[in-house]
């Protein structure tokens, strides 16, 4: 990868605002930030976690942890409202839901396309390199990584966790969040998933008998954690897709042992390899689908040998588990606007609005509004979505509804679900696509090579018949608004 380098002398004397205490205190700003105090590690901060995520509520920061001195910390709910996922973006904080999906359409094309003018910037110092600990002092519990659920198989210190990796032959530095279970005081898991880069990465390492050299921010700017959990293309560094969301080069630091560039404003960063060979079961863990699942796949062992952190320093927390959890609205938004952008690129005409629902993850389920312009357009359009790259990964339903849907409101998709989409005609079952083993149903099929299904339910009136299906029972928008006015003591005003 190719990066500036800063002396000494240049570098800024104060923190680069690109950390999680400066956002810390936009989102305090905003009213979105509670202090939590006295939580415990195991299972208590987890759960005030789970439940705050449910209601949609504040962006928590835990202090006083049990067992852990004051101002070791770990902060969950980061990106869970439209205020704070667009704080995170360098976005207006008033935008709505619809709003913010619509500017990310915008935003997106013109991010990818400036993400090179962004290598990252190479500094000398940091707040990360604040304390340096190698040898004897590399001890992992002496920070309060949670237990987050009941029956997960170890501590979490990486949930919401920014890895980063180098292709050997390219120099392409990949930035993904890959979960660490903690086995040890100085080892944890790495969980990497089939065709996610760091796993690409380390394959080529351990082809040619080396070790896979890693470092790992586990607390940072959401907006890191953000890129490091969707899918950019290969080749793309995450560094630089941020640099260009946030006009300006991150700043990072050579890691001492790998050279790898760590968030210079990161707040606790681990470093070290995953020797070819050594690899340990790893989990249970509550995944994003809402199961324990994937708890038989042995994964990598990360042999920490370096912890920088900063003083009192915060992990950036983002539990998985069933949905709406800490990170199912801002992928959805996320991947609501990429799957928008993807169809549209593959050339389809007609898209009024995509959602990738929280209920499935933000993956298993895609509903499109079509405006339809000629026979089997939803269809065309249902199918390109469960295909294209953005929409394959853990997809199970696509439902295409008309533009009188809004694809947001379940209960109005599955209205039309319900009444214009006839099963044996509509339903159509794509076979033998890519599976994985982190999808619970796959459990119960025990399959070594994971394939699963897809299925598009084209739930639009039938094109050739759309003039004659009855007109839909409900007052006009003119008698609603009318009725609304006259009624407003009674009725309220529409939000
Ligand atoms: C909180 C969170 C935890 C995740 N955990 C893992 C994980 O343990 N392993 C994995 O392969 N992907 C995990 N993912 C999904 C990947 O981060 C995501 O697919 C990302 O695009 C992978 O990066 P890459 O495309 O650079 O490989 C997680 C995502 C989030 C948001």
């Amino acid at each position: 990868m190719q990066g500036r380098t800063v002396s000494k002398k240049d570098a800024p004397t104060r923190a680069p605002a690109q950390d999680l205490r400066d956002w810390l205190d936009r989102v305090e700003a905003l009213g979105e930030l509670k202090h939590v105090r006295n939580a415990h590690w195991n299972l208590e901060l987890g759960c005030i976690s789970e439940i705050n995520s449910r209601q949609r509520g504040p962006c928590l920061l835990f202090d006083d942890i049990v067992d852990y001195p004051s101002g070791f910390r770990v902060v969950t709910g980061t990106t869970g409202t439209p205020a704070r996922l667009a704080a995170t973006l360098r976005l207006p904080t008033n935008l709505s839901t619809p709003e913010l999906v619509g500017m990310l359409r915008k935003k997106s094309p013109e991010w990818s396309a400036r993400a090179n003018d962004f290598p990252p910037q190479y500094v000398d110092s940091g707040p990360i390199l604040e304390n340096i600990k190698t040898g004897n002092q590399v001890n992992l519990l002496e920070f309060p990584a949670p237990m987050w659920n009941e029956g997960d198989g170890g501590r979490y210190m990486g949930t919401g966790d920014a890895v980063i990796t180098q292709d050997p032959e390219s120099g392409w530095v990949n930035v993904g969040t890959y979960r660490l279970m903690v086995h040890d005081q100085r080892t944890t898991g790495l969980y990497l998933a089939p065709n996610h880069h760091g796993r690409l990465h380390m394959e080529k390492y351990w082809q040619a008998g080396k070790p896979f050299p890693v470092v790992a921010s586990v607390g940072h700017d959401p907006l890191l954690f953000l890129y490091a959990g969707v899918e950019l293309p290969v080749g793309m560094s995450e560094y630089n897709y941020i640099g260009a969301v946030m006009g300006e080069p991150a700043k990072v630091v050579r890691g001492e042992l790998t050279g790898l560039p760590m968030p210079a404003g990161s707040e606790i960063v681990l470093e070290g390899f995953c020797r070819p060979g050594n690899i340990k079961r790893d989990g249970p863990f509550g995944e994003f689908l809402g199961y324990y699942s994937a708890n038989d796949v042995p994964q990598p062992v990360f042999e920490v040998e370096r912890i920088y952190h900063r003083n009192n320093p915060i992990i950036l927390g983002s539990p998985p588990g069933r949905p709406p959890h800490d990170y199912a609205y801002s992928k959805t938004v996320i991947r609501s606007a990429l799957l928008h952008d993807a169809l549209e690129k593959a050339g389809m005409t007609g898209i009024v609005s995509c959602w990738a629902d929280e209920v499935g993850g933000g993956r298993a389920l895609l509903v499109i509004s079509v405006r339809q312009q000629y026979q089997g357009h939803g269809r065309q359009v249902g199918l390109m979505a469960s295909q294209c790259p953005v929409g394959y990964w853990m997809g199970r339903y696509v439902i295409v509804v008309d533009d009188d849907i809004d694809p947001s409101n379940l209960t109005d998709v599955m209205w039309a679900v319900s009444t214009r989409c006839e099963p044996a005609r509509d339903i159509q079952i794509l076979e033998r696509l890519f599976g994985t083993k982190i999808d619970a149903i796959n459990t119960t099929m025990d399959q070594d090579v994971p394939y699963l299904s897809r299925a598009v339910i084209d739930a639009c009136r039938t094109y050739e018949y759309r003039d004659a299906f009855p007109p839909v029972a409900e007052a006009s928008p003119e008698l609603q608004r009318q009725i609304r006015e006259k009624w407003k003591d009674l009725l309220g005003t529409k939000k």
